[in-house]
């Protein structure tokens, strides 16, 4: 439903996107994944409308929409930075975009979500009294209320720690899925990428290195690129977390061992 063909784009003398091809069905979460300064967030502002493409297509739907400006495209984006308006409280943030289009969501609608995502007790908060966790919650509400046709979000957890991030990737998975709603997420977390999404976007250098679902990526790794940088990354964490677990059965082994002698000898 969402097509990319053959898209390019410069700054100057350099190609930030060499030649992107790609689909992304109706419902489908789809991460972008790369390293910082490989061109995620342009490629994100593309598909939005914030940006305009030098040459090739964007086509949803059936429709050509490289030329339709952002506003009526109908995409809607969570910004790295949130981008919350710090004088008004996380209500009002929240019901933003409503009061020039108060029909997109009922009351019940806004309430449904804000239970949803855990914010009914911040409502009156004003933003620089809530948490990093909680102003996420409420930009992605105050983009949701808003019912996009395609849930743009720029390095949604990056800022976010541990038990947070768990519980904030599980509520996106949610929602998506309750409203199968097409969700393009950039991030640069090969973890996160491959564990949130129905596909992930591997690029490099201005170009896709792999585009597949998670098994695919991490069964066939199409170049050195997503072996390396990708697995590799992966595959240490894995084992500096098996390691740590490893450890901590050996130390309660002896804790038991020291223990049963202790009774032997009693
Ligand atoms: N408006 C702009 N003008 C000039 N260069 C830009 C602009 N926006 C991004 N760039 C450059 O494009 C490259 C890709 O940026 P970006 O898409 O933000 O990367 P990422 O999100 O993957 O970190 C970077 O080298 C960045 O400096
Ligand atoms: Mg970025």
């Amino acid at each position: 439903m969402l097509k990319l063909e053959h898209v390019k784009k410069t700054y100057g003398d350099t190609t930030i996107l060499k030649d992107i091809n790609l689909e992304i069905k109706k419902g489908e979460i789809v991460s972008i994944l790369g390293p910082s300064g490989s061109g995620k967030t342009t490629l994100l502002n593309l598909i939005l409308g914030l940006t305009d493409i030098d040459s090739g297509k964007i086509i949803y739907d059936g429709e050509d929409i490289t030329h339709i400006p952002m506003e009526e495209r109908g995409f809607n984006i969570v910004f790295q930075d949130y981008a919350l308006f710090p004088h008004l409280n996380a209500y009002k943030n929240i019901t933003y975009g409503l009061r020039n289009k108060p029909n997109i969501s009922t009351k019940e609608e806004v309430e449904e979500l804000i239970e949803l995502l855990g914010l009914k007790d911040h409502l009156h908060k004003r933003i620089d009294q809530l948490s990093g966790g909680q102003k996420q919650r409420v930009a992605f509400a105050r983009t949701m209320v808003m019912k996009p046709k395609i849930l743009l979000l720029d390095e949604p957890l990056s800022a976010l720690d541990g038990v947070i991030k768990e519980s904030i990737k599980e509520r996106i998975k949610t929602i998506a899925k309750e409203y199968n709603l097409t969700t393009i997420i950039v991030t640069h977390d090969p973890e996160e990428a491959l564990t949130l999404s129905d596909k992930v976007l591997i690029v490099n250098g201005g170009s896709i290195s792999q585009y597949g679902t998670p098994h695919e990526i991490m069964n066939a790794p199409s170049n050195s690129f997503v072996q390396e940088f990708i697995l590799r990354q992966l595959e240490i964490k894995r084992n500096n977390i098996l390691t740590l677990f490893h450890k901590e059965g050996a130390i309660k082994e002896s804790y038991t061992s020291t223990n049963e002698k202790a009774w032997q000898v009693g």
